[in-house]
C-alpha cells in the first residue's frame, strides 16, 4: 500500500512530503500539465520558463510541463512544446535549472502524441475540434475521426507501430539530459497511447487489438522502453482516463485492470483524469474524478493522484487526510493563482519557507 500521510498535528495533510522512488517531494500539490501552444519548433521559450517558473515558486510540490510531442505530427498544433530532437533539450533544460536553482519544486515532464487529435490548432483559434490544414500525418489504431467535424485518421501500420517505443525512450533520454525529476507518461485523453486503450477507437484486428491485454501491447511496449531508459531512481507517473463516459467504452474496473498493468511494469503513480476519447463529456462539476482515484488506489495500492476541479486547501487536505488519493493535482487552478500552495498555507497558518530571494517579502502581513 501507498503510505499513508503522516498525520501528526502539526502538519496539514496535503503539505506532508512523499517519496517516489528517490524523488523527495515537499508537498502533495501537483501542478497539472497545461498546453501553452507556445513553442516555436516545439522549441519552449520564456513563455515556459516564466509559466512553470512561477508555479514553482508558488509551491507546489511538483510540477508538470505540458504534453510535450515525442514527434513533429504527434502535436495537436504547430506551436505543441516538442522532445522530438535534439535541439529541443537545451531550452528544457534552462526550464527546469530555473526550477532547480530557485525553488523546493521539482519538474516533470509528460510525454505524448496526439494520435487522432493532432493537427487541431491553437485552442485560442480553433474553438472547435475541426482539424486545421498543417499537414501533418494523422495517425490512429482504426480510422475513425474524433468528432464529425475532425479528419479521418490514417491507420497506423505495424512497421509504423513497432518504432514508436523508439521515438519515447529518445524522448525520455533527452527529458533526463534536460534534468527532469519524473516523466508523465500521457495515456489519457483520447491522444494515440489512450486512443489504443479505449474500445471506442481502436477497432483493430490484429496482436494491438481486441481484449484489453492487446489493446495495452503498445501502451506497455512504450512504458518498457521509457522505463529503461529513464533512471531508475526517478518515477514514471502514468495518466490514463478512466472511464470514457460512453456506453462500450471504459468504466473504472478496466482503469483498475490498466494500473495493475502499469503497476506491473514498473509505474509509480497514476494520474487519475477521465474521457475525450470521444466527444461526450464528463459532469464538469465537483471533484467528480476524485473517486476514480480512491477506487483505484484501494484496489492496486498504487500512488494515486486526484485530478479535477480541486481549488482549495479544504479539499485537498480531505483528499490527502481521508486516504482518497496520494497527490492533488491541479490545473485551472494554478492558471488562476500561481501562488495557490502559498496562498493556502497562509491560510491556514503553516509556516512555509519562501524562496531566499523573498525571504524578507514572506514576512509579509497585510497591514502592516
Ligand atoms: C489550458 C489547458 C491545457 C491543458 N493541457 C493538458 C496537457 O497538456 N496534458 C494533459 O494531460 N491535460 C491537459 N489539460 C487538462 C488538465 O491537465 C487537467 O486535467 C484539467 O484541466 C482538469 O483539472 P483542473 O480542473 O484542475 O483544471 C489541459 C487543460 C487546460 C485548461
Amino acid at each position: 500500500m501507498a503510505p499513508n500521510p503522516d498525520t501528526d498535528e502539526k502538519t496539514p495533510p496535503m503539505f506532508t512530503p512523499f517519496k517516489l522512488r528517490g524523488l523527495e517531494l515537499i508537498n502533495r500539490v501537483v501542478m497539472s500539465p497545461l498546453c501553452m501552444y507556445s513553442a516555436e519548433n516545439g522549441v519552449v521559450g520564456d513563455w515556459h520558463v516564466v509559466h512553470l517558473g512561477s508555479r514553482a515558486i508558488g509551491g507546489a510540490g511538483l510540477i508538470f510541463a505540458e504534453m510535450t510531442a515525442v514527434h513533429p505530427d504527434g502535436r495537436i498544433s504547430i506551436r505543441d512544446a516538442g522532445i522530438w530532437d535534439d535541439k529541443h533539450t537545451a531550452p528544457w533544460k534552462r526550464v527546469v535549472d530555473f526550477v532547480h536553482e530557485h525553488t523546493e519544486s521539482k519538474i516533470g515532464i509528460q510525454l505524448g502524441h496526439a494520435g487522432r487529435k493532432a493537427d487541431t490548432g491553437l485552442s485560442w483559434v480553433r474553438g472547435t475540434d475541426a482539424q486545421m490544414e498543417y499537414g501533418f500525418d494523422i495517425i490512429a489504431p482504426t480510422d475513425i475521426p474524433v468528432s464529425e467535424r475532425a479528419r479521418t485518421p490514417r491507420v497506423i501500420t505495424h512497421e509504423e507501430i513497432v518504432v514508436l517505443p523508439g521515438l519515447y525512450k529518445r524522448a525520455a533520454e533527452r527529458a533526463h539530459e534536460a534534468g527532469f525529476d519524473a516523466l508523465n507518461f500521457h495515456c489519457a485523453h483520447g491522444y494515440l497511447m489512450s486512443s489504443f486503450i479505449s474500445p471506442l477507437s481502436n477497432h483493430r484486428n490484429d496482436e494491438y487489438g481486441g481484449p484489453l491485454e492487446n489493446r495495452m501491447r503498445l501502451p506497455l511496449d512504450v512504458f518498457a522502453e521509457i522505463r529503461k531508459a529513464w533512471p531508475a531512481d526517478k518515477p514514471i507517473v502514468v495518466r490514463i482516463s478512466a472511464v470514457d463516459w460512453e456506453k462500450g467504452g471504459h468504466e473504472i474496473e478496466d482503469a483498475v485492470e490498466v494500473t495493475k498493468m502499469f503497476q506491473a511494469a514498473g509505474a509509480d503513480a497514476v494520474d487519475v483524469s477521465s474521457g475525450m476519447v470521444t466527444n461526450k463529456r464528463p459532469p464538469d462539476t465537483s471533484l467528480f474524478q476524485v473517486p476514480f482515484a480512491e477506487r483505484i488506489r484501494a484496489e492496486t495500492g498504487i500512488a494515486t493522484m486526484a485530478v479535477g476541479n480541486i481549488e482549495n486547501g479544504d479539499q485537498m487536505n480531505e483528499i490527502i487526510r481521508s486516504g482518497q488519493a496520494d497527490f492533488c493535482v491541479v490545473g485551472r487552478g494554478h492558471i488562476y493563482d500561481p501562488y495557490l500552495t502559498r496562498h493556502i498555507a497562509r491560510e491556514i497558518g503553516y509556516d512555509y519557507p519562501w524562496p531566499n530571494e523573498y525571504g524578507r517579502g514572506g514576512g509579509f502581513r497585510s497591514g502592516l
